[in-house]
C-alpha cells in the first residue's frame, strides 16, 4: 500500500487532497534520469530554452485563477495573495528567458603571443531543490527558471504542506514542452529525501528554501560529493523608524511586510525599533491599522489575514507571545487565537506587543506569524546594534528622509535585502539572498543565474 501526504486546508482542517509519497528506489530513478536529461537539455541552445521557458510562463498565465485557488487551499493564503504570487512566479519564469540569452564568456589577453585564453560558462548539472510552504509557486520558479536557463536539469520536492501547487507548475511545464525528466517533482518528507539528494552523485547542486538548522545539515550533508550549494535560510528582519520618518508611511508599510501571507515570510518585519520619541503615536497609528485587518478563510476575498500553516508554527507563534508578555510585554492589540488541533485549523489574531525587550524569544527567534513586537531606542547607532544583534542577515527595513541617517543605515545594518522606505523589496530583477546565518547566494537578478554555472577556463597554446 502507499503511503500518503494528507493535504489539508488550515483554514478549515477538510482534506484537500492526498499525494502519494514516492519510493526510495523512485526517487533513485528520478535522479538517474535528470542527469540523463541533463547530457540533453544542456546542449538545446539558449534561444529554445528560452522559447520554452516563455512558453511555460504563459501556460501558468492562463492557468493562474486555477493554480490560486489550490495555493490557497494549501497553505491558506488569502487568494488575492494566490493570485499575486503566480504573477510574482512567472515574473522568474519572465526574467531568465532572458538571461538565458545572455550567458557570455570573455577572453584574457595573454602574457605571450603564442597563446589566447577564452572564458566560457557551462551548467553545474542536475540541480535537486527544497521549496518551502510559504511561497509554494514563486520559491519554485526562483530557482527552477534560472536553473533551466542555464541548461541544467531540475528536480523539486516541495514541502509535505504544499505540494500541490508545485505538482501542478511541473505539469504545466510539461505541457508547453518542457521534456519530462528535465524538470521533475518528487513527494515526501523532507528529512529522507534531502538524504537522497545529497547522497547523489548524479546532484551537482542543492538549492533550498527553508530554516537555517535545516540548511547547515544540507550543507553538511552535501560535503562528502562537493556540491554546490544556494540556501535561502531564516530572517529576524528589523523594521526601524528614525525620528524623522514619515509615520502614515511607515505604518503602510510596516502593515505590508508584517502582514503579507499572516507573517509567514522570511523577509517580513519581525522586530519594530522605534525611536522612542515618535514610538507612541507610531504604536497608535499601527494599532488603529491593524485593529481593520479582517482574519478568515482565504477563499474569502475579503480576507487579509488567512490561518498559520500548521499546529506547529501556531503553538511557536503561541508560545512566543506567551513569553513576552510574561517578561513585561504589553498587549496593544490581538493575543487572541482561534486553533482547534482537532479540527484542524489556526488562526492567530494580529498582534501588536509594546514595551518589548531583548530578552524576549520572539527577539532572537524567527515568529513567523501575525505579530508586532515594538522596542525603542534612543540614538540611530543604539538602533544599528539592535538590529544587527541576531545570528540572520537576510532583510532589514529603515524609514527616514534624512539622507544621512539613511547612508549610515544603508551602510551598518549587516543584511543582504534592505529596504528603505520600502517594506516590499522583492523582485524578479533583484538578488534576493541573505549574510551570516540567512543563507548562501543570491536568487533573481543578474546574481541568481550564476550559481547554477561554472567557469571553464581554456588556454589554447602553440600559436
Ligand atoms: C520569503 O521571505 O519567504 C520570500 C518572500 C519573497 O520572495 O518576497
Amino acid at each position: 500500500m502507499s503511503k500518503m501526504l494528507q493535504v489539508k486546508n488550515p483554514a478549515t482542517g477538510e482534506l484537500v487532497q492526498e499525494v502519494r509519497i514516492n519510493t526510495e528506489e523512485e526517487i533513485l530513478e528520478t535522479l538517474k534520469k535528470g542527469d540523463a536529461a541533463f547530457k540533453d537539455w544542456s546542449k538545446v541552445n539558449a534561444h529554445e530554452r528560452s522559447r520554452l521557458l516563455k512558453k511555460w510562463a504563459n501556460h501558468i498565465q492562463e492557468h493562474k485563477a486555477e493554480i490560486a485557488k489550490v495555493m490557497t487551499m494549501e497553505s491558506g493564503k488569502p487568494i488575492n495573495e494566490s493570485l499575486g504570487e503566480v504573477d510574482y512566479a512567472t515574473s522568474y519564469i519572465d526574467w531568465y528567458a532572458e538571461e538565458a540569452k545572455r550567458i557570455y564568456g570573455r577572453t584574457i589577453p595573454a602574457n605571450t603571443e603564442s597563446k589566447r585564453i577564452v572564458v566560457t560558462r557551462q551548467p553545474v548539472g542536475l540541480v535537486a531543490a527544497i521549496t518551502p510552504w510559504n511561497f509554494p509557486a514563486a520559491m519554485m520558479t526562483r530557482k527552477a527558471a534560472p536553473a533551466l536557463a542555464a541548461g541544467c536539469s531540475f528536480i523539486v520536492k516541495p514541502a509535505e504542506d504544499t505540494p500541490l501547487t508545485t505538482i501542478r507548475l511541473v505539469e504545466i511545464a510539461h505541457e508547453a514542452g518542457i521534456p519530462e525528466d528535465v524538470v521533475q517533482c518528487v513527494n515526501g518528507y523532507g528529512s529522507e529525501i534531502g538524504e537522497l539528494f545529497t547522497n547523489s552523485d548524479y546532484v551537482r547542486k542543492i538549492t533550498f528554501t527553508g530554516s537555517t538548522p535545516v540548511g547547515k545539515h544540507l550543507i553538511k550533508n552535501s560535503a562528502d560529493t562537493v556540491k554546490h550549494v544556494s540556501m535561502e535560510l531564516g530572517g529576524h528582519a528589523p523594521l526601524i523608524i528614525a525620528e524623522d520618518a514619515d509615520l502614515h508611511f511607515a505604518v503602510q508599510q510596516t502593515m505590508s511586510s508584517k502582514f503579507r501571507n499572516a507573517g509567514q515570510t522570511c523577509i517580513c518585519a519581525n522586530r519594530v525599533l522605534v525611536h522612542e520619541n515618535v514610538a507612541k503615536e507610531f504604536s497608535d497609528r499601527l494599532v488603529e491599522e491593524v485593529a481593520k485587518l479582517k482574519v478568515g478563510d482565504g477563499l474569502d476575498k475579503q480576507t487579509q489575514v488567512g490561518p498559520v500553516i500548521n499546529e506547529r508554527g501556531f503553538e511557536k507563534v503561541v508560545s512566543q507571545i506567551d513569553d513576552a508578555t510574561k517578561k513585561g510585554a504589553e498587549v496593544l492589540c490581538g493575543n487572541q487565537f482561534d486553533g482547534n488541533r482537532e479540527a484542524g485549523y489556526f488562526f492567530i489574531y494580529p498582534t501588536v506587543l509594546g514595551n518589548v525587550s531583548e530578552d524576549m524569544k520572539m527577539m532572537q527567534e524567527e515568529t513567523f506569524g501575525p505579530v508586532v513586537p515594538i522596542t525603542t531606542f534612543k540614538d540611530i547607532g543604539e538602533a544599528v546594534q539592535i538590529a544587527n544583534s541576531t545570528p540572520y542577515g537576510l532583510a532589514a527595513y529603515f524609514f527616514t528622509n534624512d539622507y544621512r541617517t539613511g547612508s549610515y543605515l544603508h551602510e551598518n545594518l549587516d543584511f543582504g535585502i534592505v529596504g528603505w522606505n520600502d517594506g516590499a523589496p522583492s523582485a524578479a530583477h533583484a538578488p534576493f539572498g541573505g549574510m551570516k546565518e540567512s543563507g548562501l547566494g543570491r536568487e533573481g537578478g543578474i546574481e541568481g543565474i550564476e550559481p547554477y554555472l561554472e567557469t571553464k577556463y581554456l588556454s589554447v597554446g602553440g600559436l
